[in-house]
């Protein structure tokens, strides 16, 4: 093991709250849905049952209706706004009132795919869990199944600021009666890394609807301050639908065969609606207007992850990606250095994150797009390795942003970005 594997593991260890890990102390003390998925890969490096302890204590969120939420509080702390508190969810343990991207099914699949009896027994006991937060994304996020995944918070997306939201939050008018409040999270990181205080009142607008309507999830999409399908969760929830589907035969679960069929039918075709053709990539379609964003993300490249889009369609995008990374030392970038929005800074507005470049390479190599995916593995190894264990990187000067010592850069640098884990590597 390098020094650096030993520090990935030691800051794992460090953020590890007894069974479930923080993303970073302070910034984010509590736990982060996918954050947790993608540290789970990391423990398994070196703990398997420490993995799946990780994802057990995720389900533990898990709403009777399926949802599991993006945030999990299992005790309050000050150092983190907004709390329990302002998100009202009315459950044990209390949580926030939406979700994130659906990495998990591809995680449990990458456990099972990389272990043994045990990793499988764990997958079959946790299967249908996984199965119920699948079948709630596709009822309550795409409830007029046009087979795009909508977030009705920019916060859901995980992608908190990207531009892919700009026209719809221009358009949110800040709740009136919204109380006072002291962002925490400007005390912990300089604020040019961070969201704007205008997003921070559409953000809380956001939530004080859902609070407001008892979380009422169908009310939320219909009528909520914003309705956007977003390239990232559509295609995450698709090839997870895809590795649910695998996971499902390997454990013999054929009884869910046909219901996960139906939905990467449906979302296989509906993606195409987030088709830009005047940039060459697929971006957020905002389905209160029906407008489409008008720049390529690092969300776009995962249309390789999820295996979309004719052959005309992926070489065009993956000329894109060519010129991407030509634009800038490290990539892959969150937003596109040519587009006025790029700001390389500013969280999901231009840095980059190790965790994006992990989905991004994997779906460039299985497309056979061999010299991208390198060029983006090897990127994220040199950011880490010169930088740190930052939550995101400048792609102009690889400086490191946010939290530092954060969960899931260690957890894929472990997994796959070192070099000692060449074998593990998407190439
Ligand atoms: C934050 O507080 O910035 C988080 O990204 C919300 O999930």
């Amino acid at each position: 093991m390098s020094e650096i594997d030993e520090k990935a593991v030691a800051t794992l260890k460090a953020n590890d709250r007894g069974g479930f890990t923080v993303p970073t102390s302070r910034l984010y003390p509590y736990q982060w849905n996918w954050d947790s998925v993608f540290v789970a890969l990391g423990f398994a490096t070196f703990d398997r049952s420490r993995a799946w302890r990780e994802l057990e204590c995720l389900f533990g969120g898990q709403w009777p209706d399926g949802m599991i939420p993006h945030i999990i509080f299992r005790r309050s702390d000050p150092d983190y706004f907004p709390g329990p508190d302002v998100w009202k969810s009315g459950t044990a343990p209390p949580s926030s009132g939406h979700s994130q991207p659906p990495v998990l099914a591809s995680v449990m699949l990458q456990l099972v795919e990389s272990g043994g009896p045990d990793d499988e027994n764990q997958a079959r006991l946790h299967f249908d869990r996984a199965l119920a937060w699948h079948r709630w994304f596709h009822r309550e996020r795409d409830p007029d199944s046009r087979g795009v995944i909508g977030i009705v918070h920019p916060w859901e997306s995980g992608r908190d600021n990207s531009p892919d939201w700009d026209e719809a939050m221009s358009q949110i008018v800040v709740d009136p009666d919204l109380p006072p409040y002291q962002r925490r999270d400007t005390e912990h990181v300089n604020a040019e890394q961070r969201p704007n205080k205008i997003d921070y009142d559409r953000f809380l607008t956001i939530v004080k609807f859902g609070a407001d309507c008892g979380w009422d999830q169908r009310n939320i999409a219909e009528n909520g301050p914003m309705f956007v399908a977003d390239p990232g969760m559509t295609f995450i929830l698709l090839r997870a639908d895809r590795d649910l589907l695998r996971l499902a035969e390997r454990i013999g679960r054929t009884d869910a065969i046909d219901e996960i069929r139906a939905w990467i039918d449906l979302i296989a075709a509906g993606a195409e609606s987030l088709w830009n053709d005047d940039i060459g990539g697929y971006c957020a379609r905002n389905l209160r207007t029906g407008n489409l964003s008008t720049g390529i993300s690092n969300a776009s490249m995962l249309a390789f992850y999820a295996g979309v889009g004719s052959a005309a369609q992926r070489e065009r995008l993956a000329g894109e990606a060519a010129r991407i990374l030509s634009k800038v030392e490290f990539g892959m970038p969150s937003w596109d250095p040519d587009h006025t929005a790029f700001e390389p800074k500013r969280y999901w507005r231009g840095p980059v994150w190790a965790m994006m470049n992990f989905m991004v390479a994997q779906g460039l190599s299985e497309a056979g797009c061999d010299d991208l995916s390198k060029r983006v593995r090897n990127d994220t190894a040199r950011l880490i390795a010169q930088t740190g264990f930052y939550e995101y990187f400048d792609p102009l000067t690889g400086a490191g942003y946010g939290g530092g010592d954060f969960s899931w850069t260690a957890a894929i640098w472990l997994a796959w970005a070192s070099p000692d884990n060449a074998t593990r590597a998407a190439q």
